[in-house]
């Protein structure tokens, strides 16, 4: 069982970095359309696939816009074998994954551990999968849930990652009435592409400057442990296109 579940990033010079799900609980991700969310998406994706085995992580994908992961249908990788797409099964899913998430606290509290990693180092052979959950657009999922789905991500977004529950949540509207200010605070992530304006960029990374980036994969990234965010750019090789492409089916 792999402890560490990182997702590497490339800064300007070419040199790699890791987003450490486990330290940022969860990872926001912004940009306009057209900026490259999805594929960066993918990417995560591709690593999720390639890097973890499905004893490690288990992955739950939400397309709210049915564009991105239809992709992914029959991969047994992904949870239920398909994506997500109707706000209905959405929010059945996330009032399931609470119920996962409290049964998993119970286990590891009754165990005597004080927490999953502890409890997974002492019940080898019986770990507790990571659970990580992509949503592509979450702003359809608020307009067609009238913001019931918000109570949900609420509580799960502040207590899952104790469960090995995470979440990578992007979309196109960083803004109040879509990210609920609790939900924002409790991604510590966030990685933006190119926003419209400084106001969209102040709400993803508390700083301005990702107004100003090239587009097509230049992203700003920051977290606790970065003074200022660091820059980087996605990149999008032959390797990536295959795998989305359905090359997938040969690491399944
Ligand atoms: N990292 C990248 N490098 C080069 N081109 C990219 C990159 N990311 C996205 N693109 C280009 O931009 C297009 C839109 O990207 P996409 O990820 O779908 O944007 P978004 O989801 O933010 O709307 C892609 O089809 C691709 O042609
Ligand atoms: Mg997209």
């Amino acid at each position: 069982m792999e402890n560490k579940l990182l997702i590497a990033l490339e800064n300007t010079e070419n040199n790699e970095f890791f987003c450490d799900i486990e330290k940022v609980h969860h990872l926001f991700v912004s940009g306009q359309s057209g900026s490259g969310k999805s594929i960066f998406l993918h990417k995560v994706i591709k690593t999720l696939i390639t890097q973890y085995t499905s004893k490690d992580v288990k992955i739950v994908l939400i397309d709210p816009k049915q564009t991105e992961f239809c992709t992914y249908e029959g991969n047994p990788r992904i949870v239920g074998g398909k994506p997500l797409y109707r706000a209905e099964d959405v929010c059945e899913f996330l009032n399931g994954l609470i119920v996962e998430m409290n049964n998993r606290f119970k286990i590891i509290s009754e165990s005597g551990y004080i927490n999953l990693n502890r409890y997974n180092e002492n019940n080898i052979g019986n770990q507790l999968d990571r659970i990580v959950v992509i949503i592509d657009e979450y702003a359809d999922l608020i307009y067609d849930t009238k913001k019931f789905c918000t109570k949900l991500m609420e509580e799960l977004t502040s207590k899952g990652h104790g469960a090995g529950i995470h979440f990578i949540v992007s979309t196109q509207c960083p803004r109040h009435d879509i990210i609920s200010s609790v939900i924002k605070a409790n991604m510590i992530g966030r990685l933006s592409f190119k926003v419209a304006d400084k106001v969209d960029s102040k709400f993803v990374l508390s700083k301005t400057g990702s107004e100003n980036l090239a587009g097509c994969g230049e992203f700003l990234y920051s977290d606790l442990n970065t003074v200022e965010p660091v820059k980087g750019k996605v990149s999008y090789d032959e390797e990536t296109y295959q795998f989305i492409a359905g090359k997938w089916k040969e690491y399944v």
